[in-house]
């Protein structure tokens, strides 16, 4: 039988991800945007946003031919699988999830479907949108899937090729088939299938990110605990992870959790449950998110301790802008908050990032900004580690010692070898450590 041909609708960090691995796996694959410049971009073998890998894997398979990018509709309608890869970002002024994305997607392939098709929804969404797309359907050939996804950022390919498991959301037989087809070369290495209804698998992905998001707060929660009785949270978190029951990964205590994801999905999780009447089974969410917004004006309290309670006219450097090492995506980054809180509070910000200084450049005009970690440092009062690429976890505290005007270093990510920034002449403060 002929391998499915395949269509992905919305080419940011998960649809490109998954165009791309899906064309290396060997299907013939056609990418769709309705942004223009992202679509040409990947058509000349350029990935719009930084992700390690990506680039190469995209120029390896373009030759093949079985890649292409498209912003017309027109060319995805004889593809036998649809994956809706479209972004759910959080509405403007208000907690749930915009969907016009998903709607407008749905609406446009709607119109031109003429062949028996599956359609699979990977964009994260409030539980219930997917019957609402299986209605739009309603009448046609059309088999809908919900397949939700876990990549995370920075190991995107990893997590695509090689995922902890798959959840399938079906309403027949035929779902389940067309989904172990069209995954057979992921399946076939062993990983775990979970097979379930459109509910259940639209609420697996947001239950993952509430608990992931749960986990980072309460070690956060600690660290607050741990700042009043002079403990050390990161010495917590060790003595934690070796019970398995509990685990040490997401119990890193910092300045907490940011991206397009965490919070606008627990913040989606919380206006959905209380939309279906269920906002009680939910509110310790707000509390999750409250740490963790804490965790930010705690770095700026910590900043302005070290300089004798005055932040106006002092020089700060910041490394890292991204939201966390290894992107260049800086929605939601609790880097760039508290820059710009100490911006706002009259000091002179300088930032680096090894990824993300174009878009927060573009963002954040008001910031300036440096082309390293040294010359961000220069002539600063205090410098701040806000998110942990390795250059900075690496970096020797001499080098920056030798630029700045004062030798404070706050460690916003716990990630800094505090022995060895004190033995430099450092003042090394972090958060919920002595
Ligand atoms: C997250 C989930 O981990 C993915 O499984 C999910 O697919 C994705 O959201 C999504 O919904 O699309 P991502 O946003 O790429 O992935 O980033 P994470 O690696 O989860 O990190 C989230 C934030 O938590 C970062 O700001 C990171 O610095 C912070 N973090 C993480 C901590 O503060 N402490 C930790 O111990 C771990």
């Amino acid at each position: 039988m002929p391998r499915p041909t395949l269509s992905v609708i919305g080419l940011g960090y998960l649809g490109a991800t998954h165009a791309i691995c899906m064309a290396d796996l060997g299907y013939d694959v056609v990418g769709l945007d309705i942004d223009a410049a992202r679509v040409e971009a990947l058509a000349n073998g350029t990935v719009p946003f930084f992700e390690p890998g990506l680039d190469e894997l995209l120029n390896k398979v373009l030759p093949t031919g079985r890649l292409t990018f498209t912003t017309s509709y027109d060319d995805v309608a004889a593809a036998d699988v649809h994956f809706l890869c479209v972004g759910t970002p959080q509405r403007k002024g208000e907690n749930a999830a915009d969907t016009s994305y998903v709607d407008a997607a749905v609406a446009s392939l709607a119109e031109r479907i003429g062949k028996p098709c599956v359609v699979v929804g990977k964009s994260t969404v409030p539980v219930g949108t997917a019957e609402r797309v299986a209605e739009q359907f309603a009448g046609r050939d059309v088999e809908l899937v919900w397949n939700p996804e876990f990549l995370r950022e920075g190991w995107a390919i990893e997590d695509t090729l090689h995922p902890d498991r798959l959840v399938f959301g079906i309403t027949s037989p035929r779902g389940e088939e067309a989904m172990r087809e069209v995954f057979a070369p992921i399946i076939e290495s062993g990983v775990p299938v979970v097979v379930t209804d459109l509910a259940t698998a639209q609420l697996v992905k947001v239950a993952a990110n509430a608990f992931l998001a749960t986990k980072i707060s309460f070690i956060n929660a600690m660290a607050e605990v741990c700042e009043v009785v002079h403990a050390d949270v990161k010495k917590l978190s060790e003595a934690l992870s070796y019970d398995e029951r509990i685990g040490g990964r997401f119990l890193h205590a910092g300045l907490g959790f940011g991206g397009g994801c965490l919070p606008k999905d627990i913040r989606a999780f919380m206006a959905r449950a209380g939309e279906l009447g269920v906002d009680q089974a939910l509110s310790f969410l707000t509390e999750v998110d409250a740490i963790n917004q804490r965790r930010r004006a705690r770095m700026v309290d910590l900043t302005r301790g070290l300089l004798d309670d005055s932040l106006s006219g002092r020089r700060i450097g910041v490394l890292g802008a991204a939201f966390k090492p290894h992107s260049d995506d800086i929605r939601d980054s609790p880097a760039l908050d508290v820059a710009s809180r100490l911006h706002g509070a009259g000091a002179h910000v300088t930032v680096y990032d090894p990824a993300a200084l174009a878009n927060a450049r573009r963002d954040y005009p008001a910031l300036d900004y440096a082309e390293s970690a040294v010359e961000a440092a220069t002539g600063a009062d205090a410098v701040l580690h806000l998110t942990e690429w390795p250059e900075f976890v690496q970096m020797d505290p001499a080098v920056l010692g030798a630029v700045v005007r004062q030798r404070n270093v706050v460690d916003g990510r716990n990630a800094l070898d505090a022995a060895r920034w004190r033995a430099a002449g450092w003042h090394y403060r972090a958060l919920g450590r002595p």
